[in-house]
């Protein structure tokens, strides 16, 4: 089979489909990269639950509770490790306005059965000492937790070829199609990746490979978002941050990830600029100012990196995983906001559905046919895909 992409989720599709055994080659001129470099890695199931996604909720979920297994095994495949740190989140209210959202998010929470206490801004404080004295109120949610998506990549790259993944250092320029199934890729030099299950994981970009038949080319659409990284000084006198913080602050939304390497990363933007990553002055100004607001004392900090990226954004801001109406062409791509809460369950759910043939229960409800009606095309099971060639 050919994995076209190779950000998180096209390098744990590829591993987990080498591991049950099938002849797996990843198609990416730098795999590795993409939104990896950008995210923050947020596992923020419950602090980020928005209304109407009750049932991407169970889907993050599931994710989630398998994050200790997954980097478990990872990091034994991979020799490396990912950053998991089970520290937990503080949503923080700067103002009434923003105690008044954050009080609508409890409800929701509440209503949805998960768990999050309600906090005053003196215990916030309490929590987390570099919080300004103007904080009014927080949600404490011990149940969400953080990853480092650049280390995570690195380790699944090395997992990957530790399994025998071949990597394809190129770009897929069109699909190839013939006689009504996809069987492969052609890259810009005019390459031949032939294979007889293809899967596309090209984030945002999935919409934008030629020979598509219309039917199939996925609904997602790229949002930028743009990140700053600071680093903290190590201190005698305990973390600068010890967990995420999350905070509405007049209205807007940010956060920031403190890692156990020191690195600090302030997000993010949320904008609807088609398929532009300049990071702007005034991208990066307001995240500084929020940022600022809530820690005053991050103005000292060195500033060591901005950056910009896409989310690849479906209409109904869940990810699009499994067979398509095209016989041999799977998708997984549209994971918008929880691209790295949602790489175990992608990865487990399509080893199996490359090794079986059957779509896993949990991910039924994400296919990508779910917005033009048509039905998945079913893959005999359990028949081994032969080798990717490659020819001219
Ligand atoms: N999940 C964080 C973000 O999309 O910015």
């Amino acid at each position: 089979m050919v994995v076209a992409g190779g950000g998180l989720i096209g390098l744990v599709t590829a591993w987990r489909a080498a591991q049950r055994g099938l002849t797996v080659a990843v198609v990416d001129p730098a795999p590795g990269g993409g939104a990896a470099r950008v995210a923050a890695g947020m596992l923020a199931a419950v602090t980020e639950l928005h209304y109407g996604e009750e049932a991407l909720l169970g889907l993050n979920l599931a994710s989630a509770a398998r994050y200790p297994d997954f980097t478990a095994e990872l990091e034994e495949a991979s020799g490396e490790e990912i950053g998991y740190r089970s520290c937990g989140t503080l949503a923080a209210a700067f103002d009434a306005d923003d105690r008044a959202a954050l009080r609508e998010l409890h409800t929701l929470q509440q209503r949805c059965g998960l768990d999050s206490q309600w906090l005053t801004g003196r215990e916030c404080r309490r929590l987390e000492p570099m919080l300004a004295p103007s904080v009014r109120g927080g949600l404490r949610v011990d149940g969400d937790h953080q990853a480092d998506p650049r280390r995570l990549a690195a380790a699944l790259l090395s997992a990957c070829e530790r399994s025998g993944v071949r990597f394809v250092r190129a770009s897929a320029a069109r699909l190839s199609v013939e006689a009504g199934r996809a069987t492969g890729v052609v890259l810009e030099d005019g390459t031949a990746v032939r294979a007889e299950q293809t899967v596309l994981s090209l984030g945002s970009y999935a919409a934008r490979l030629n020979g598509m038949p219309p039917e199939v080319v996925p609904p997602v659409r790229p949002v930028k978002g743009q990140v700053v990284r600071l680093r903290m000084p190590p201190s005698r006198y305990g973390p600068f941050l010890s967990r995420t913080v999350r905070a509405v602050v007049r209205g807007g939304h940010i956060y920031l990830v403190p890692r156990a390497t020191g690195e600090l990363v302030i997000g993010a933007t949320s904008e609807e600029m088609g398929w532009d990553t300049t990071v702007t002055a005034g991208g990066v100004y307001e995240l500084l100012r929020d940022a600022h607001e809530l820690v005053p004392g991050l103005t000292e900090l060195p500033l060591e990196e901005t950056c910009a990226g896409l989310r690849p954004a479906s209409p109904d801001n869940a990810p699009l995983l499994g067979p398509t109406a095209l016989p041999g062409l799977h998708l997984a791509a549209g994971h918008y906001r929880n691209g790295v809460l949602l790489t175990p369950v992608t990865g487990d759910a399509m080893g199996e559905l490359l090794a079986t043939g059957e779509v896993p229960e949990l991910v039924r409800p994400f296919s990508p046919t779910r917005f033009t009606g048509e039905q998945p095309h079913r893959t005999p099971g359990a028949a081994p895909a032969p080798t990717p060639t490659t020819s001219t």
